[in-house]
């Protein structure tokens, strides 16, 4: 890419400024359009070409709204503002402008936001997993792009060779573990004896424990644990070939698939434990996308999708809705939804969950409901594990 920082002639300079102003118009047009609400602090004093590092630039842009005066970081503005295309008008775009997109509620946060956006551009990003992590959950998601080298360890070492790499726990050198309790691979496999209180698949790092036989071995659980061949026996030999994994944990499930040459993309996020590293370190694809994010696969696609512990009560009812609508969506006809140890509390599964997941239109294949009582029998808690299958026919 050109540098930014390279002197221009006098005719590129022209050029320039040409886009700046056509630029700026083009935001107020699209700002005044449809951010109605918040235009002014979105229009930036200047579109900046070249670096801008420092907040003083952000607390001169014009803010018209007395109550939020807030000051969004000129990297913020560099990147969402309307950039022309080069070549002018086109036609797959229907316009001669990109507005580089991030989450809609970024600009709610703008003490998170600043903090994030606030780097020397070309230089090391801050070291800031967790604010980035936070920010994203909170629906600031995408993130921003930043413009500049993401923290790394000083000295990596390279995975381990397939299929060595699927079972064997990386090296400690391929994390950065600043935003985790465990600074250790070893901590995060012993941490379910050592540590007290609540992780996400807080066991999920033990390759040896309980992540050797998930999916592959019966467990007499009330017929709630599917294993991976007895779903794939419902359809015909070697047509489930690619699908995702939604909160996959350590992505075990992709690496049972990837043995029988099925390829599963896993998403995880990274509370308190390097999951994206792992599952990378592992030889599978981790996607850092949370559950509020529209699936990024094309509609008709996939011929699985699995997800376990992760859909359940604690998701919005109506986010919830929306994400099953994604599921059918992404997934082709005759595709599986294995809806795996979804959980939630008493009468809401008959009365909410039931009635909504029915509602979607897939063909139910397995549909195990059971007790959940790892947390006691008084709390009420139901499991509900189902096979599902978008129809063949008439999926519309
Ligand atoms: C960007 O950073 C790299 C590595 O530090 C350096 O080699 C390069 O000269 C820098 N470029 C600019 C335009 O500052
Ligand atoms: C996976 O594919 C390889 C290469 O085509 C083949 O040798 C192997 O038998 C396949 N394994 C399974 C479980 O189908």
């Amino acid at each position: 890419m050109d540098s930014p920082l390279k002197p221009k002639s006098l005719s590129t300079n022209l050029f320039f400024l040409f886009l700046l102003l056509s630029t700026n118009f083009v935001t107020l047009f699209i700002s005044s359009t449809f951010y109605s609400s918040s235009s002014c602090s979105l229009i930036p004093s200047k579109i900046t070409l070249t670096t801008a590092t420092t907040s003083e630039e952000a607390a001169s842009t014009p803010t018209g709204s007395a109550q939020t005066t807030q000051h969004l970081p000129p990297e913020f503005l560099a990147f969402t503002s309307a950039q022309l295309l080069p070549f002018g008008f086109n036609a797959n775009f229907d316009s001669d402008t990109i507005l580089p997109p991030v989450g809609r509620p970024c600009t709610l946060f703008s003490d998170e936001l600043l903090r994030y956006m606030t780097y020397k551009v070309n230089g090391s990003c801050p070291d800031d997993e967790l604010l980035a992590q936070k920010l994203l959950l909170k629906g600031c998601e995408p993130l921003p792009r930043r413009r500049c080298r993401s923290a790394a360890q000083p000295e990596y070492v390279e995975p381990y060779p397939l299929p060595a790499s699927l079972w064997t726990t990386p090296p400690d050198s391929s994390v950065v573990w600043t935003a985790y309790t465990c600074k250790s691979y070893k901590c995060l496999i012993e941490r379910y004896r050592t540590h007290k209180g609540f992780d996400d698949c807080k066991d999920c790092f033990d390759l040896a424990g309980r992540e050797k036989s998930r999916w592959t071995a019966k467990r007499s659980n009330d017929g709630l644990d599917f294993t991976i061949d007895e779903v794939l026996a419902t359809k015909k030999p070697r047509t489930i070939r690619i699908g995702l994994d939604i909160g996959g944990g350590v992505a075990t499930f992709a690496v049972r698939m990837m043995e029988r040459n099925i390829t599963i993309v896993t998403t995880s996020m990274n509370l308190n434990g390097p999951f994206n590293n792992f599952i990378a370190s592992r030889g599978i694809v981790p996607l850092y996308i949370s559950i509020s994010q529209r699936l990024p696969f094309f509609d008709n696609t996939l011929d699985i999708v699995h997800s376990m512990h992760v859909l359940s009560n604690w998701i919005p009812t109506t986010l919830l809705h929306f994400l099953m609508f994604d599921i059918y969506r992404v997934l082709r006809p005759g595709g599986l939804f294995w809806l795996d140890h979804f959980f939630c509390v008493g009468e809401q599964l008959e009365q909410v969950y039931v009635p909504l997941i029915e509602s979607i239109g897939f063909n139910k294949l397995k549909w195990v409901v059971g007790r959940k009582l790892d947390r006691g029998p008084e709390l009420r808690e139901m499991y509900l594990s189902a096979l599902l299958e978008k129809p063949l026919n008439n999926s519309w």
